[in-house]
């Protein structure tokens, strides 16, 4: 098959479009023939090396852990799937190697969803990673409840744009940051709120706003902006992070909880948010197609850190 991969650690000239064995799959483990990816900062980052020290990599890598297109095959016990389904999946496996630039992936059939059948697959290709990450973060982690109030950061990049709408599906009051560009993009996903962070303070605003603090807060810029965002919150509240995590003995100088997350993969949750798209509670993040061999170029433009929504490729559509 045809993939994207990397022999060792470096910029993006290391990517190579290559013919290489197709995958075997085990036996709970479907094959799926991938329309489209998607691209994510994480990308870049493990093909950096940044996450060297933290996940085992076995070379060659290919990147990529999203995925939207048919199965192809199945194992002996799945039983859930069926070949031609049309399906998406979040395809993180413990080690990296096995990516979705790639013609073929084999995964546990339950890491795996029918996608949505109102959106084709390049838009089906931008949900699992960042769905299921906003999706774990604010109610597996952080137990958002309806009525309370969150600030989250970064509205507009991928997991920005699924976090402002579950948010408000679930009934919460939704403040958001983002550059000028962005801002009617924001507003269109249902923010309440939208600072635009070039022009105003985006602490003095919700201070001046909610003087006796919010409940919540979703973090994804660090630095300073986490700095800065974990004084909003009022005691009892929480920060989740999922850039880096807001050090645990200030958290408990400020009487909040602080809490990380790293999504895991989920075929049922993605079920879940494919009955919110199904129903249309739910939109699709804007996307940008690019080409399968225009991988470099597309996380070289992710790099930048302003991505709208989500850059998908081009696999077989
Ligand atoms: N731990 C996990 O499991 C996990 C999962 C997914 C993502 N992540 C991490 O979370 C981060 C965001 O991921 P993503 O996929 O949403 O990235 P993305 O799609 O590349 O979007 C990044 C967004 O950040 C915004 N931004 C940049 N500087 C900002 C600032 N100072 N204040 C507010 N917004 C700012 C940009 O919008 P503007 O151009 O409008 O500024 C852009 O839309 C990345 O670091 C990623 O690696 C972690």
């Amino acid at each position: 098959m045809k993939a994207i991969t990397f022999d060792k650690f470096g910029g993006a000239e290391e990517l190579k479009y290559r013919d290489i064995a197709n995958p075997v799959v085990k036996d709970d483990e479907v094959l799926i023939n991938i329309k489209y990816t998607s691209v994510n900062p994480i990308d870049w980052k493990i093909r950096q090396g940044l996450f060297k020290d933290r996940m085992t990599h076995n070379f060659p890598v290919i990147p990529g852990w999203d995925a939207a297109g048919k199965i192809a095959e199945k194992g002996k016990n799945v039983n859930n799937f069926n070949v031609g389904d049309e399906v998406y999946a979040y395809t993180r496996k413990d080690a990296v190697s096995e990516g979705t630039y790639s013609e073929y992936i084999a995964v546990p059939s339950s890491f795996v969803s029918l996608k949505p059948k109102n959106i084709d697959f390049a838009q089906a290709a931008a949900i699992p990673l960042v769905g299921l990450t906003a999706w774990q973060s604010l109610f597996d982690i952080g137990k958002l409840q309806k009525g309370q109030t969150i600030l989250i950061q970064a509205g507009a990049g991928g997991v920005g744009s699924f976090a402002i709408q579950l948010a408000k599906y679930i009934g919460a009051t939704v403040i958001t940051t983002t550059s000028t560009a962005n801002v009617e993009y924001c507003k269109k996903l249902g923010a309440d709120r939208v600072i635009d962070y070039k022009i105003e303070n985006f602490s003095e605003v919700v201070k001046k706003a909610y003087p006796q603090g919010i409940d919540f807060v979703y973090e994804m810029v660090g630095g300073q902006v986490m700095a800065d965002s974990a004084l909003l919150i009022k005691k009892g509240g929480v920060i989740v992070s999922i850039y880096l995590p807001l050090d645990k003995a200030e958290a408990k100088r400020l009487g909040i909880r602080s809490e990380y997350c790293f999504v895991r993969p989920s075929g049922e949750q993605l079920a879940e948010i494919t009955k919110l798209i199904d129903s249309g509670k739910i939109q699709i993040p804007q996307i940008e197609k690019m080409s399968f061999k225009d991988a470099a170029r597309a996380q070289e433009k992710n790099r930048q850190g302003h991505t709208r929504g989500k850059i998908v490729l081009e696999i077989n559509p």
